[in-house]
């Protein structure tokens, strides 16, 4: 492919005596995956020139006709007219020889104090800064679907398991809820890192800035960049902006795959809780009867790939000297990639939440095994002025009974219970029972019924439900 292309000159070939070496210039381009900021580079170059205009740098008849130059590039580009020349490097070596085609010494200008380092950093803020947005009303969209579910499940009473064993009995939009909180952690990170994303790189130039008459201030309102880096040399090597938003990618990955984690394993035959849509299953080329929940599966697999970007990062970066190298150059891959994975798995977890059904009578079939109310019991004896740690005893003793007889502890008469401690009496069959316990509930993000009911009202009113 490369031996077809015509032969381009470099925009940096001046000092150079000997032509690139056509394999190095296959493994050193980036066009091929940085043309995905095309838009952003041409944002960043119209707002740049316009700049240069402001100053005085450019007429304003330069200024139009690189901006409409810059647009009509852009159109190109949308319309997949462009070829883009690996020859050229990367995007904005390409976009730039475009308008110079076009414009001659004019399109030439463009490049005043500016350089491609300061360039890319831009461009990538620009699209991350584009990302972020994205990928938080995916993440609301996700919300959305599991407080939607809220109401019709509000009376569903289901385990909570710790080490995987029953636990405590809780009401399912409890549940539904606390990955509704852990999708807004995500969403607050993003919003945190979106801060440092949106700082404005250009004017840092190669990496001591420009001694021409440039206004910095002019550039960033023109890209809505609401702070302007106050170090050129560090500005050219920072990358912790990416590092930051693959973190909060990674971490959105691993809420998902343990929300999937969760309910691959609750709609098995085992635990026959839920039934997953079939439009989101596959079945089994050998096993007729099967239909497996693959979607579930890869987004908790997927999650291996968003955390090696994170990692990819992380290694990229560690020692790189101040300013500028080229190793920064494989810092996007693994952005985009990490970004187009979550972000479909966002995009199929919505519908997934809502299309899922709860087997309500399965649920409630198995709801008074495993001893669900015993922490309701011993709250119940501490009530009655017995310590806890005696408290705890006397219940664990009664469940040893229990597990011997085969009962659950409200099938126990009021004398057993006395047996065990003289302070128990009638009223506490209104605490045994998984239902009696969750209603027995009171403390603040408990899952008591008023407490669950006013979380709902209150993400529903911050969701525009
Ligand atoms: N293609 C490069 C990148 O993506 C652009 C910056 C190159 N700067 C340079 N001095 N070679 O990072």
């Amino acid at each position: 492919m490369a031996a077809e292309q015509k032969k381009v000159v470099k925009p940096w070939g001046g000092v150079f005596t000997e032509a690139t070496d056509a394999l190095f210039e296959q493994f050193s381009e980036s066009v091929s995956f940085d043309s995905r900021m095309y838009e952003q580079d041409i944002k960043g170059s119209i707002a740049h020139s316009r700049m240069l205009f402001d100053v005085g740098i450019l007429t304003k008849e330069e200024f139009e006709a690189i901006e409409r130059e810059l647009l009509a590039i852009k159109e190109r580009i949308a319309r997949g007219e462009m070829e883009f020349s690996t020859q050229l490097e990367d995007i904005h070596m390409n976009v730039e020889t475009a308008l110079e085609e076009k414009l001659g010494d004019v399109g030439r200008k463009l490049h005043t104090a500016r350089s491609r380092n300061d360039q890319v950093s831009t461009d990538f803020r620009l699209w991350i800064r584009d990302a972020i947005d994205r990928l938080d009303a995916l993440l609301c969209g996700v919300q959305k679907a599991f407080v939607g579910r809220c109401d019709g499940d509000f009376d569903v009473v289901v385990p909570a398991y710790t080490h995987t064993q029953r636990a405590q009995p809780v009401l399912a939009p409890h549940i539904w809820l606390a990955y509704v909180e852990k999708f807004e952690r995500d969403r607050e990170r993003l919003a945190d890192c979106r801060k440092r994303v949106n700082t404005l790189s250009l004017g840092a130039a190669a990496c001591a800035g420009t001694s021409l008459p440039i206004d910095r201030t002019k550039t960033a309102e023109y890209l809505g960049f609401e702070r302007i880096a106050a170090n050129s040399v560090d500005v050219s090597s920072d990358r912790d902006f990416a590092v930051e938003f693959a973190f909060d990618m990674a971490q959105i990955a691993i809420h998902l795959s343990g929300w999937a984690e969760d309910w691959i394993w609750q709609s098995t035959v085992e635990f026959d809780f839920l039934k997953i849509p079939q439009a989101y299953s596959t079945g089994s080329s050998i096993m007729p009867q099967k239909v497996n929940p693959d979607s579930l599966e890869l987004i908790r697999g997927k999650t291996a790939r968003v955390v090696g970007a994170l990692q990819s990062l992380l290694m990229l970066t560690k020692g790189i000297p101040l300013a500028y190298d080229r190793d920064l150059q494989e810092d996007k891959e693994p952005v985009f990639d990490a970004f187009d994975t979550v972000s479909i798995c966002l995009a199929l977890a919505a519908p997934i939440v809502a299309g899922t059904t709860l087997k309500r009578e399965s649920i409630a079939a198995r709801l008074d095994k495993g001893y669900l109310d015993a922490t309701s019991f011993m709250e119940y004896l501490i009530r009655q002025g017995v310590p806890q740690r005696s408290a705890h005893g006397i219940v664990g003793r009664l469940v040893r009974k229990g597990i011997d007889s085969g009962r659950a502890l409200a099938e126990f008469s009021l004398d057993e219970f006395k047996e065990e401690c003289p302070l128990v009496d009638e009223n506490v069959y209104k605490f045994l029972g998984a239902v009696n316990a969750v209603n027995a509930m009171k403390s603040y993000g408990s899952t008591a019924p008023d407490q669950v009911r006013f979380q709902i009202d209150s993400w529903k009113n911050k969701l525009g439900l």
